[in-house]
């Protein structure tokens, strides 16, 4: 396969396993040319890309934004903090206003689930999701799988535990349907009132009790707790959550394999990983961000390829 199947990257939900194929060797190539000494290149010279972030971020706006400046593209950055939403603009209109002004393709984080589905229905340009709520973000669990493949040689019948706040995580979800895609073994953990309903529906098991959980796999994913997205308490204390859910030195070093820990960021030290862990030659939390602009680099210019111009 030399193109996407999809001409936006809503979610991993859309895509196919050769998709990620495609970006992952896109990618590879895209982390030798960031490990020059002149670490761009004139792909997307006529390619003018939006940032739209509705949400706080950090690591993801600048991880876009460097890889489209590495990729050569004209770059505008909006925050809607300082935007006239504030005011009461439809997020259509907000969009088309931007248009306008001939941007190509829309990078966009923001508050509700589906709010990237819906602008890529009602607006002439690429979408890519960077994040829709408690939904997906299709570009962390990319970078995630890509990181374990660097890591670990494949993906593929590797065995996977995503530990934390499973509910109101779009890391959650979307590495769930791209390991999946990817034929990994995948296990969920956490406080069973942070874990949904049916989620074994989606192909995946639930264990409640993290020792057995980090027994069994070979990689561990440790999420944050979405404090933002709760209304209501759901675990007794921050204390009980890090003493259940908590990953330290002593488990770590207790088990009977040398297991890859991850993190998406941004990490709460000494609530769901303490910092010897974090810190640790086993965390690969830094070359999860490092390989985030390789994989945002393929993204872009696999979906650009696809634009009319
Ligand atoms: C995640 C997010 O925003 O969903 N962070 C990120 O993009 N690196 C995870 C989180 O906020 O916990």
């Amino acid at each position: 396969m030399s193109e996407l199947s999809v001409d936006h990257l809503l979610g991993i939900k859309y895509l196919k396993p050769e998709d990620i194929d495609l970006i992952f060797k896109t990618a590879d190539h895209f982390k030798e040319v960031i490990n020059r000494p002149i670490k761009k290149v004139p792909s997307l010279r006529d390619i003018t890309i939006a940032n739209l972030f509705f949400e706080n971020s950090t690591r993801t706006r600048l991880s876009f934004e460097l890889a489209e400046k590495r990729l050569s593209a004209d770059v505008i950055n909006f925050s809607s903090a300082s935007s006239s939403v504030k005011k009461g603009e439809t997020l259509i209109d907000t969009v088309n206003n931007i248009l306008a002004m001939k941007v190509d393709m829309v990078v966009m984080r923001h508050p509700n689930p589906g709010a990237g589905i819906f602008l890529s229905k009602h607006v002439d340009a690429s979408i890519v999701n960077a994040g829709d709520g408690t939904h997906e973000h299709p570009t962390q669990a990319l970078l995630d799988s890509y990181s374990i493949r660097e890591r670990l040689g494949e993906v593929k019948g590797k065995k996977i535990v995503i530990v934390g706040d499973i509910m109101h995580s779009r890391v959650a979800l979307s590495n769930i349907f791209a390991l999946k895609l990817q034929g990994a073994e995948v296990k969920v953990c956490g406080p069973k009132t942070l874990i949904p309903k049916h989620i074994e529906s989606l192909g995946v098991k639930v264990e409640t009790n993290l020792i057995k959980a980090l027994e069994w796999c070979d990689v561990a994913n440790m999420l944050r707790v979405q404090n933002e997205r709760m209304e209501i308490s759901y675990f007794p204390s921050t204390r009980e959550y890090t003493q259940q859910f908590g990953l330290n030195k002593k488990i770590l070093d207790s088990l009977n394999k040398e297991i890859v820990v991850m993190h998406p960021g941004p990490i709460n030290r000494g609530v769901e990983i303490t910092s010897d862990v974090a810190d640790s030659n086993q965390a690969i939390i830094l070359d999860q961000v490092q390989n985030g602009v390789a994989i945002r680099m393929a993204v872009i210019y696999l979906l650009a390829s696809k634009i009319n111009r």
